[in-house]
């Protein structure tokens, strides 16, 4: 029997529209080798910043979430070691495990290592490099907001519960203090100026300086303990390595301090650990770098921290910065506060903020939440409860992808993780 209709002829990229069941196309060939498309078999290729510049995406970030095991970490140091090639550089200040150390060095990059007895000190208060782009009053706010906000975060962190408006008067005159004195001020210099404050800045605010060593005290003995306790001997004084603006890779590895369930000692060496890195990065001319956190999760579960990284990721993208941001599951995001909290809102502006998230295997009790995160179909929350090591949903607005990680033989080695156990 003749078929009524005449033949027709167009192009796949026309025939989607008709026909939409054949595979999409990918991303283009501009970017960095993942490994292959699962459903079309053709080669997958991911770069942030060339998918920000055609608006595929719109912000350059990716939030990477899978059980333990599933190969989150080896993905990024996928992406990462290969877009080397490109010219990125890519900065870990998050990495509890130490396992970006071996992966770093073999790029010939710098990794430094952070613990108590350990001769590396990080002045997390440096101002960093004044970019030529930024003015030097601007400059002078940015640093001074930085350094102000790092103080802050130390402090609310340590005392569990947001600063008074008094408390944060007394830390802005301490800081105002110790600056107005030394170029590069230290924590210790700050600790000083809290425990003893200078007249006249008291005066200032129409406070002396005995009630304003009252209103600071709690303050100053929070921030002391990176100065004379458990966390002493790796912020508290100036810094003993200096930031290699040409190292296409730097880590900092914090598996040194007792990683056995003290996560609030780990959480306040990733606050400074990632201040100080951030303001030597802090450059619009820096070219293209990723900064890399690794086991995001412990340091989300505070408050204080998530602020600072808001407030850092606001101005990363003004600097070309893409922040990998690696956790279990997206219930990390809300478990860090109630509905309605400041630091659920907080959580949940990261991931919006995050127009990449790769999905490797989640529980499948987390399935309904990721899938209400998200807003994945039926046949991606089906795809993500069965997906095997390695192989993860690439979620871009209005598009995804199932990718199969594909790792050349050095480096299944250079990424392996089992080896430790
Ligand atoms: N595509 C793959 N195929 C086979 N094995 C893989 C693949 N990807 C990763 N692995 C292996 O699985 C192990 C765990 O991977 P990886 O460390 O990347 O997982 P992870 O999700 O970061 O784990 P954790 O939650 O413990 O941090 C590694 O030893 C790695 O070599
Ligand atoms: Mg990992």
């Amino acid at each position: 029997m003749d078929l009524l209709v005449d033949a027709h002829r167009a192009t796949t990229r026309i025939a989607q529209v008709a026909y939409p069941f054949l595979a999409e196309g990918g991303l283009g060939a501009d970017g960095t080798y993942i490994g292959s498309d699962v459903f079309s078999g053709g080669s997958f290729v991911y770069d942030p910043w060339v998918l920000y510049q055609s608006r595929v995406i719109t912000n350059p970030n990716v939030l990477l979430a899978g059980v333990i095991g599933s190969g989150k970490s080896s993905t990024a140091k996928a992406l990462i070691t290969r877009s080397i090639a490109l010219g990125h550089k890519a900065y870990i200040p998050c990495d509890p495990k130490g396992e970006w150390t071996s992966v770093t060095e073999a790029m010939g990059g710098t990794a430094i290592k952070l613990g108590p007895g350990l001769p590396a000190r990080l002045n997390p208060l440096d101002s960093g490099r004044r970019p030529d782009a930024v003015a030097s009053d601007e400059w002078d706010r940015i640093v001074w907001s930085r350094r102000r906000a790092l103080l802050g975060t130390l402090a609310e962190s340590t005392l569990g519960r947001p600063l008074a408006a008094i408390e944060h008067t007394a830390l802005d005159l301490a800081l105002e203090t110790v600056c107005a004195q030394v170029p590069t001020p230290t924590i210790p210099d700050v600790v000083v100026a809290l425990f003893k404050p200078d007249d006249r800045w008291a005066e200032r605010v129409g406070l002396n300086a005995s009630s304003l060593t009252t209103d600071g005290r709690e303050v100053a003995h929070a921030i002391r303990r990176l100065v004379h306790g458990d966390l002493s001997g790796m912020f508290d004084g100036p810094s003993t390595t200096e930031f290699d603006p040409a190292a296409p890779m730097v880590s900092l590895d914090s598996s040194w301090i007792g990683s056995g369930g003290n996560d609030q000692a780990l959480r306040l060496t990733l606050a400074c650990a990632s201040s100080w890195l951030e303001a030597a990065v802090a450059d619009p001319a820096g070219g293209n770098r990723y900064i890399v956190y690794d086991e995001g999760w412990r340091v989300m579960r505070d408050p204080a921290l998530l602020r600072r990284m808001q407030e850092q990721w606001k101005l990363s993208r003004a600097w070309g910065i893409s922040n990998v941001l690696i956790v279990h599951r997206l219930s990390d995001l809300a478990a860090v506060g109630d509905l309605g909290s400041e630091a659920r809102a907080l959580a949940e502006g990261l991931l919006a903020d995050c127009s990449t998230r790769i999905m490797l295997r989640q529980e499948s009790d987390q399935l309904a939440r990721t899938a209400n995160l998200l807003g994945l179909t039926d046949v991606e929350i089906a795809t993500i409860a069965k997906l095997p090591k390695g192989r993860a949903l690439w979620r871009l607005p209005n598009r995804s992808f199932v990718v199969q990680l594909v790792r050349h033989v050095r480096e299944v080695e250079l990424f392996d993780t089992d080896g430790r156990m």
